[in-house]
């Protein structure tokens, strides 16, 4: 048995925060976000929380699959930054949504999040424990964010994106993923609550020259390895839907396995980096707009905090 996607929902915040109204916050500028990063505004909450985007992104899923929440038996939910520590975000999600008879709980490796949900997913699947499971990516970063930090507050966004995964006939194909905690400072964050010290504001830090060359070099390196896992080649993938960080990794990604841009779909221009909902929100977008279409190859990988990075393929069932 392997999992098939068979429904994606996404939310996000109806604030939109643009370059020029963050170059009246800190010495930035449009002309410098957008060149470095490819970025030209995010949506950021207000009255939304990361509970409630991620209970819209998963109505949405369900809906576009066709199963009800009563038929959901595990909810995985990637985020970082959940509305309280206890209970986790998977199980008010599970609240809101009816699914009374799901398994919840969270998954925290940041930007990586969704991607490990689902090799989670798919692995319970593999071993028959469950059938049908409810993947997402939820996340708040505005909450973890030091608006005086122009070298961070300018990256990221807030919204949710969600997956239902249905057990079905098929080939399976192995996601793969790699941590290398040594290298964790580079992009840290205590949390308000743990902040050990007056220097520390407990917001989010980060070494962007570091996690920039990291992304690089790595994400090619995952992707390589597991099209070979799988026995696929490179041009059998008709998508790559690469976590929305920067549109200057991505091409550099794209490059350096020689594959065509056009193949790489963007939408950091419009929400920043959202860390574990930016590949489920990208997915749910590329169905709605119909985008990607039935027996498409998809290839998903995923870079951050951790350091953590990752490849998983996905063929697509649906119409
Ligand atoms: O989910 C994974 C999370 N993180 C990432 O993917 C981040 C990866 N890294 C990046 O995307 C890039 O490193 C950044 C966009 C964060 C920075 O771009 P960069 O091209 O690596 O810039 P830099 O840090 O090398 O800084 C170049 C210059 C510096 O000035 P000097 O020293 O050359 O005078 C910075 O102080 O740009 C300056 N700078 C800025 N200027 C205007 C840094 N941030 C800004 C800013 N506006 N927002």
């Amino acid at each position: 048995m392997t999992g098939r996607i068979c429904g994606t929902g996404f939310c996000v915040p109806k604030r939109v925060v643009d370059n020029e109204e963050l170059s009246r916050m800190v010495e930035t500028s449009d002309e410098w976000i957008r060149e470095r990063t490819g970025i030209a505004k995010r949506r950021i909450i207000t009255e939304e929380t990361t509970v409630s985007m991620a209970t819209e992104a998963a109505k949405q899923a369900l809906a576009d699959a066709g199963i009800s929440a009563e038929q959901v038996e595990l909810i995985l939910m990637a985020t970082i930054s959940s509305n309280v520590i206890l209970p986790c975000a998977a199980c008010e999600v599970q609240k809101e949504i009816g699914a009374v008879n799901a398994v919840c709980f969270d998954i925290n490796a940041a930007c990586c999040g969704f991607l490990t949900a689902y090799q989670t997913a798919q692995a319970y699947i593999a071993a028959g424990i469950y059938q049908t499971i409810l993947i997402i990516g939820s996340e708040s970063l505005s909450k973890l964010t030091d608006w005086t930090d122009r070298g961070t507050c300018i990256l990221f966004g807030d919204g949710a994106g969600a997956a239902v995964l249905n057990a079905g006939e098929g080939e399976r194909f192995q996601s793969i993923l790699h941590s290398d905690g040594s290298r964790g400072e580079a992009l840290s964050c205590s949390g308000k609550h743990w902040k050990s010290g007056e220097e520390d504001t407990g917001f989010m830090k980060m070494d962007g020259r570091e996690v920039f060359q990291f992304a690089v070099k790595r994400v090619p390196e995952v992707i390589r390895e597991v099209l070979e896992a799988n026995h696929c080649k490179l041009e059998e993938i008709d998508y790559f839907i690469v976590h929305q960080a920067n549109r200057r990794i991505i091409e550099s990604v794209a490059k350096r396995l020689g594959a065509d841009i056009g193949k790489f779909p963007m939408n950091l221009q419009e929400y920043g980096n959202t860390s574990s909902a930016s590949i489920p929100i990208l997915l749910a977008e590329l169905r709605k707009n119909g985008t990607i279409k039935k027996g498409n190859r998809i290839l998903l990988a995923g870079f951050g905090a951790g350091l953590s990075w990752g490849a998983g393929i996905a063929e697509w069932t649906i119409e």
